[in-house]
């Protein structure tokens, strides 16, 4: 049986964290991962304010305490003064990945133009893909659709455990057999 992933859902808001309003897109991106692997999974989540400090270390506990495989934030990635979740995610990188960044721009491009404004970002701190998504839950999908085929393999390649997706949701992609 393949080893359980561990994949680290982190809700980036201000007013979430307040309880102004309800964290939408944490539950969006556990859906996404419920229909589109196949592969044993369970989620660790946590909500944070827009503080560097306090979303770097949110990463830091993740990668290297909690065994996350895979980390996904949502929100903070913005020119907005509170947006800093990709300063705090450049923090604890090891490898940025700019590959991720400039395909989720380029499909998002094509549903709002305001995708530009996104400066979401993605790299690798010891075993751990750190994905950065923007703040709204419509934007999870887009974004996820386009990098999720590349991601089982980026696991592999950072000996993580062996990620299977559904194909009839989303095909993950191995260059080799
Ligand atoms: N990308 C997709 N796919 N869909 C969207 O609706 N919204 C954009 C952009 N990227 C959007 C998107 C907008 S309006 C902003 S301001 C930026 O993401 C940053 O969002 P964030 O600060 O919530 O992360």
């Amino acid at each position: 049986m393949s080893k359980t992933a561990r994949i680290g859902i982190v809700t980036v808001s201000d007013r979430a964290f307040a309880g102004v309003y309800a964290d939408e897109g944490g539950p969006a991106i556990r859906d996404y991962f419920a229909r589109a692997l196949a592969s044993p999974w369970e989620a660790v989540t946590r909500l944070v304010p827009d503080e560097r400090s306090r979303i770097a270390e949110t990463l830091r506990e993740l990668s290297d305490r909690e065994g996350c495989c895979l980390v996904v934030t949502t929100g903070g990635t913005g020119p907005a003064p509170r947006d800093v979740t990709p300063e705090a995610t450049g923090d604890v990188l090891e490898k940025p990945m700019p590959g991720f960044g400039e395909l989720m721009r380029q499909v998002s491009l094509a549903k709002v133009p305001t995708a530009i404004l996104s400066r979401q970002t993605a790299g690798i701190r010891g075993r751990t893909l750190i994905v950065n998504l923007p703040g709204r839950p419509r934007a999870i999908a887009e974004c996820l659709d386009a990098v999720m085929p590349a991601i089982p393999y980026c696991i592999d390649l950072i000996e993580g455990p062996r990620l299977e997706t559904d194909p009839a949701v989303i095909a993950a992609f191995r260059p080799k057999a």
